[in-house]
């Protein structure tokens, strides 16, 4: 079984997807890791934004690993919190939108799913990576709220934010995000869209479920 969730930065894709894949029996997959792992090695190596052509080679030979607690290891190493810094996000819109690099990056994902029941989150998961998954949704929230819970969520894990900084920020990467010739975030028919500006974590978690049960 495959369930499929885009949105926009910050709309709570990650926790819902945990929770829900906790209560089901699904392995989480989470798709931006893999570009934040492409722009963490950028920084790494000193790759800057105007050299596609080794972001592209960066991207075709990074090793990409996932453990089942959500973990993430870039070359073996575990980069779980380093791929979340600020340096790393400003830099990792602009980077998946390279065509080569999510060519790259949509073979890995659908790699990472082959032969499991998944819930993946990202962009284009119910566009481009599994148009054909069994339930696909798309996750939204005002953009204000969604730059409050990125602070908490930030506080949360020991990152230091500015509440104004993440606004900016994730105003820009949802221009970015909608905007990409390949790969864009759109909204579709086949989604079943939810707005989760007023609604708690529960709430939206029973919602998913429910459609996914049929209930
Ligand atoms: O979900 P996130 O914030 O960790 O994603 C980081 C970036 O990666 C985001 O700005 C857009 C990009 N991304 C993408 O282009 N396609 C995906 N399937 C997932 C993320």
């Amino acid at each position: 079984m495959i369930v499929a969730i885009d949105g926009p930065a910050g709309a709570g894709k990650g926790t819902i997807t945990s929770l829900v894949a906790e209560e089901l029996n699904l392995v989480t997959i989470d798709t931006g890791a893999t570009y934040r792992c492409v722009a963490l090695q950028c920084l790494n190596e000193n790759v800057t934004l105007d050299e596609p052509e080794k972001i592209i080679e960066i991207a075709k030979k990074v090793k990409i690993d996932m453990d089942e607690n959500k973990n993430v290891f870039l070359n073996g190493k575990d980069v779980t919190k380093e791929i979340r810094s600020t340096e790393v996000t400003s830099i990792v819109s602009p980077v998946s939108s390279i065509p080569e690099v999510r060519d790259e990056m949509v073979k890995l994902q659908r790699e990472l799913a082959k032969g499991k029941n998944v819930i993946m989150e990202g962009r284009d998961i119910t566009t481009v990576v599994f148009p054909e998954a069994d339930f696909k949704f798309y996750l939204d929230a005002e953009v204000e709220e969604r730059a409050r819970r990125r602070v908490k969520q930030n506080e949360e894990q020991g990152i230091e934010s500015n509440y104004d900084e993440i606004l900016e920020s994730i105003k820009k990467r949802d221009y970015n995000d909608m905007h990409k010739e390949k790969g864009a975030l759109i909204r579709t028919e086949d989604q079943i869209y939810i707005d989760s500006t007023n609604m708690s974590i529960e709430e939206v978690k029973e919602t998913i479920i429910k459609h996914i049960k049929g209930e």
